[in-house]
C-alpha cells in the first residue's frame, strides 16, 4: 500500500515538473515571439516600412531591430566605403542608447546648449528616433581606446514633391571632440552621412553653418549656396 502511494506521489511530482517545464518553454517562446518578432513588426508596419521590407528582403528591418535593440538604425545603412575610411582605434556606427554614458551629450555641448537631460529622457528621445529610423540617421565615431564618443552628426531624409518627388538630406549637428580634431574625423562623418543620404535616394545634401566653418565644408565637397534664415521660437 505504502509502495503504491509512493509511486503515485512520484508520478504526481514528475507530472508537476513536466507541467512546469512546459509552461516555461511556452512563456519563453511567447516572449520571444511577442518581443522579438511581432512587436518590431508592429512598429515597422505602423511606420509604413512593411512595404519596404517586402520589396527588399535582403535588408530586413525586423532582423536588425531584433538583433540590435540598442542601435538607432540598421548599421548596414552606413556604406562599407565609409566604414573603411575610419582610422585604427576608432569605429563609426549608429548612435547607441548607451552612448549617454560615453559622453555623447558632453560632445554635443561643444556644439551648442544641451540643458539638463536625464538618462531616462535621453532613452525616450532615442526610442522616438529609433522608431523613425528610416527618416533620421544619427551617426557617431567612438574612440575605442578611451571608450568615448568623439564625433557625431546626423542626416534627416526629407521626401519632397519637387524634383519628381525627390528626397533631400539635411545634415545636422556635426561635431568632433576638441581632443580629436584635425584627424579628418569631421570629413569622415560628412562623407558617411552623404553616402547614407545618397543610398536613401537623396539627390542632394544641404546644411547651415557658421562663417568660420565654410572652409571645412568646402573641403568636404560642399559649396556655399543661398542663405540660411532663422526665426527662433
Ligand atoms: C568643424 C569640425 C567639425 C571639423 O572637424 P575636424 O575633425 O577637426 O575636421 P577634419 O580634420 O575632418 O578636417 C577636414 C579638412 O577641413 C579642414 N578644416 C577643419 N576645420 C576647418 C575650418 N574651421 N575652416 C577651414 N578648414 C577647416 C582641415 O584642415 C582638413 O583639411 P585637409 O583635408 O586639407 O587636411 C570641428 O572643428 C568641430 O567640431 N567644431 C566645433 C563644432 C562645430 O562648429 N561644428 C560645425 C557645426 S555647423
Amino acid at each position: 500500500m505504502l509502495a503504491i502511494t509512493k509511486k503515485k506521489k512520484k508520478k504526481q511530482e514528475s507530472k508537476r515538473k513536466e507541467t512546469q517545464f512546459t509552461s516555461f518553454v511556452y512563456s519563453t517562446f511567447k516572449n520571444l515571439l511577442l518581443r522579438r518578432i511581432l512587436e518590431p513588426c508592429l512598429v515597422i508596419s505602423t511606420l509604413g516600412a512593411l512595404p519596404q521590407l517586402l520589396i527588399s528582403p535582403g535588408r530586413s528591418p525586423i532582423a536588425w531591430m531584433a538583433s540590435s535593440p540598442d542601435l538607432q538604425f540598421d548599421p548596414s545603412r552606413i556604406p562599407k566605403e565609409a566604414v573603411a575610411q575610419v582610422p585604427e582605434g576608432y569605429t563609426i556606427r549608429p548612435l547607441n542608447v548607451n552612448d549617454y554614458d560615453k559622453g555623447y551629450l558632453e560632445l554635443l555641448s561643444q556644439l551648442t546648449t544641451i540643458g539638463t537631460i536625464s538618462k531616462r529622457k535621453f532613452a525616450e528621445r532615442f526610442d522616438l528616433l529609433r522608431e523613425r529610423n528610416e527618416s533620421k540617421y544619427c551617426i557617431v565615431i567612438e574612440d575605442l581606446g578611451r571608450g568615448i564618443i568623439v564625433g557625431a552628426g546626423s542626416v534627416i531624409i526629407e521626401p519632397k514633391f519637387v524634383h519628381e518627388c525627390g528626397m533631400v538630406g539635411h545634415i545636422e549637428d556635426i561635431v568632433v571632440d576638441n581632443s580629436a580634431r584635425g584627424k579628418n574625423l569631421g570629413k569622415l562623418i560628412i562623407n558617411a552621412l552623404t553616402l547614407v543620404a545618397k543610398h536613401s535616394g537623396a539627390y542632394k545634401v544641404i546644411l547651415s553653418c557658421a562663417e568660420k566653418n565654410v572652409g571645412f565644408y568646402e573641403k568636404c565637397g560642399l559649396k556655399a549656396k543661398e542663405v540660411t534664415m532663422a526665426n527662433y521660437l
